[in-house]
């Protein structure tokens, strides 16, 4: 399971509390064993991973010769489909070969003469070659389109937030789907959708398709079994502002699309006029601008200064202060603040 830097640990953990009960965090990812229901589970049920990568065979080459004649012997009948288009990506690293692109086209040849399946660059599927130490690690990639892609947000502002390291964040600020959640710069809402999705049991991937659909050995009906409806409907409600009423309208629309209007609410109001909605404590994220992507920086400075009083004057989370919705904070890579 892929995923960014620094998130490894949060997403094995999220993988074991899923069943995933080998899943140990690596650099770049996480790795556990499984067979290919696990494979499709994991794309249907993950929150927090990029994609998932399946490790298909390894064997040792020293030389292109050799590279060949292996690539060769490979069942790729196994995993690939003779009628589906396929493409190769190949990264060499301390190796013997140290041609990513003289090995591709050796792997791309076997494919192609030895399994009859068209290769073409513009190709959904990909199989992903590393070779490292001499040793050729062969992967398909799983998911196909990125898993951040749920499939319910075409509607998006000029920086949106994906829906994996939100999941992520929320995660390490210590959200499990039971309080309420507000997003002061919600943009297309991503934060508030993906906490009501949790809270609400829904399957992230329950309205997409995956690259593992077109390969040999996919059964679409053990597939239909592992979708399930979501649990019963939250109690928690999940809030998400923003001073542009574009995003609020993407938002809305965007919360439509996922199933979880009934629990969402959207409004237009910039930080200054934050008040805490009535209810149960609960717990503020958010992606503010840094003048990265967006916005001047020098016009942050005001921002930062209105967001941290709003924070600190009406959102303290003490008990009898009078809030009603905590705060804590969930920092980790400092793009959510
Ligand atoms: C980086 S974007 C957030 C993206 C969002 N997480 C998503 O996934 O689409 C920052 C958002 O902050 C909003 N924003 C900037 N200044 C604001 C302010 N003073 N009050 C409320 N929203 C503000 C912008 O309109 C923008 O939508």
């Amino acid at each position: 399971m892929a995923v960014a830097p620094g998130l490894e640990e949060a997403l094995a953990e999220e993988a074991r509390e899923k069943g995933f009960e080998d899943a140990r965090a690596v650099p770049g990812g996480v790795e556990a064993q499984g067979g290919w229901h696990e494979v499709w589970r994991a794309n249907l049920e993950m929150r927090g991973a990029a994609r998932i990568l399946v490790r298909i065979g390894a064997f040792r080459a020293f030389h292109l010769a050799q590279l060949d004649k292996r690539a060769r012997k490979f069942d790729w009948a196994q995993v690939l489909r003779a009628d589906v288009p396929v493409r190769v990506e190949v990264t060499c690293r301390k190796s013997k070969i140290y041609h990513a692109g003289a090995a591709q086209q050796r792997i791309e040849r076997a494919i192609a003469e030895e399994l009859g399946a068209p290769v073409t660059k513009a190709a959904a599927l990909v199989v992903k070659v590393r070779i490292e130490d001499d040793l050729v690690m062969l992967s398909l990639d799983s998911s196909g389109e990125a898993l951040h892609k749920r499939g319910h947000k075409p509607a998006v502002g000029k920086a949106p937030m994906r829906e994996n390291l939100a999941a992520l964040f929320l995660r390490q600020a210590g959200y499990r789907g039971e309080e309420p959640v507000l997003d002061p710069m919600c943009g297309s809402g991503t934060f508030p959708i993906e906490a009501a999705e949790i809270a609400a049991g829904l399957q992230p991937g329950r309205s997409r398709g995956f690259a593992f659909e077109e390969m040999a050995g996919f059964d679409a009906d053990a597939f239909s079994a592992l979708k399930r409806q979501g649990g019963p409907a939250p109690e928690a409600r999940f809030y998400g502002y923003d001073r542009d009423q574009g995003a609020i309208s993407n938002a809305g629309a965007n919360a439509e699309r996922a199933g979880v209007a009934a629990w969402t609410s959207f409004e237009c109001r910039p930080v200054s006029a934050l008040e805490p909605p009535e209810g149960s404590p609960g717990l503020v994220i958010a992606n503010p601008p840094y003048g990265g992507r967006i916005g001047n920086r020098k016009l942050l400075f005001a921002l930062y200064g209105s967001f941290g009083q709003v924070l600190r004057e009406r959102f303290c989370g003490l008990a009898g202060c009078g809030c009603h919705l905590g705060c804590r904070t969930g920092q980790s890579d400092g793009d959510a603040v």
